[in-house]
């Protein structure tokens, strides 16, 4: 069966529903703030709120897309198992990841559907990457190697911080290791430099091979969904994770996907790390950070020492532990 993105509960495996119930909403929250009701329209499972108690500012237009645009023509390539009674590690789709990591594994746990703990270790040692299986898998949907092909399972929030512009919150506690939402976008070449001077830098992720080339980046300036309002932290609670599930080619079929790497309480910034290049190259334009956090590494004024690279890389940022 062919799996497309979550659009309503019921095609959800029956303990993953759990995490699409709805929050009671706070009085404290009241709608009188909530200036555009669905920023998705319709697209999301539960609609992306915007919230502004500070000013009169409203988002900038963009076009909501839930996935990644690729290049036109281009085609994917699944891997594809041919599993009946449920898959385990050794399904041709896991085992992949034998060659990156050594652990052909599940990534997620069968009943939670969050990252399992084995999972979470191995990237202390090695890099934040996994597969799931794909649409045409003949596992079906209740595989338990399928999370971020769902599509995003809270509802989330898009609110004006006081100093960092726009920022996201969950309108519900989410527990460590759940699959939060991936970085929609567009699909662009790094070759092409223009982007380094516009203001897509403020939507953009780069997509960085295991030897650390960066060849294509997603450009969300234009097109993306709410992942391009997350802002930074230095003490984050979201890790960025390399995802395959739909494409094996190992650059063009990654998707960048975030996940708590903490428990989340409601209401709580949803923050991962842009990394050590970003901000070198911000605080040489003497633009500093404001995440607030004791731990702040990139406060304006603050000296640095260090090659200066020119983006986020993927691999930065907190372990799961
Ligand atoms: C991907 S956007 C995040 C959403 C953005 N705040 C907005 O209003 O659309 C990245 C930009 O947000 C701002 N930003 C994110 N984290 C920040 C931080 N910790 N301190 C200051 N500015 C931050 C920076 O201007 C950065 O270039
Ligand atoms: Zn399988
Ligand atoms: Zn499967
Ligand atoms: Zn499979
Ligand atoms: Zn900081």
């Amino acid at each position: 069966m062919a799996l497309s993105r979550c659009s309503s509960p019921e095609i959800l495996p029956p303990d993953r529903i759990i995490h699409c119930a709805p929050t009671a909403r706070r009085d404290s929250w009241s709608s009188k703030h909530v200036i555009v009701e669905d920023l998705s329209n319709g697209q999301e499972l539960y609609p992306v709120r915007v919230w502004n108690s500070l000013d009169k500012e409203t988002v900038k237009p963009f076009d909501y897309i839930t996935g990644i645009e690729t290049f036109p023509n281009y085609q994917r390539t699944p891997v594809i198992c041919d599993c009946e009674d449920g898959c385990d590690s050794n399904c041709k789709c896991m085992f992949d990841a034998f060659d990156v990591t050594g652990y052909p594994d599940i990534p997620y746990d069968e009943k939670t559907g969050r990252l399992t703990i084995r999972c979470q270790n191995k990237w202390a040692s090695s890099h934040r990457i996994l597969w799931e299986c794909s649409a045409a898998c003949k596992c079906g949907p209740d595989c338990p190697s399928r999370s971020a092909q769902l599509g995003i399972r809270f509802q989330l929030e898009v609110f004006q911080t006081s100093k960092k512009g726009w920022g996201v919150r969950p309108l519900r506690d989410i527990p460590k290791g759940s699959f939060i939402a991936e970085y929609a976008g567009q699909m662009r070449c790094a070759k092409d430099e223009a982007y380094e001077y516009n203001e897509s830098d403020w939507y953009s992720f780069d997509i960085t091979s295991e030897e650390g080339v960066t060849n294509f980046y997603i450009d969300a300036s234009q097109k993306g969904n709410i992942a391009r309002f997350i802002n930074h932290s230095c003490d984050p609670n979201l890790i960025a994770v390399h995802v395959f599930y739909d494409d094996n080619n190992p650059q063009m079929g990654m998707h960048i996907c975030f996940y708590a790497s903490e428990d989340i309480k409601e209401g709580k910034e949803l923050c991962f790390d842009y990394g050590n290049s970003y901000w070198e190259a911000k605080m040489k334009q003497n633009i500093g950070c404001e995440c607030g956090s004791t731990k702040c590494q990139y406060r304006r004024g603050k000296k640095r020492s260090g090659k200066i690279r020119r983006k986020a890389k993927v691999d930065s940022g907190p372990t799961l532990d």
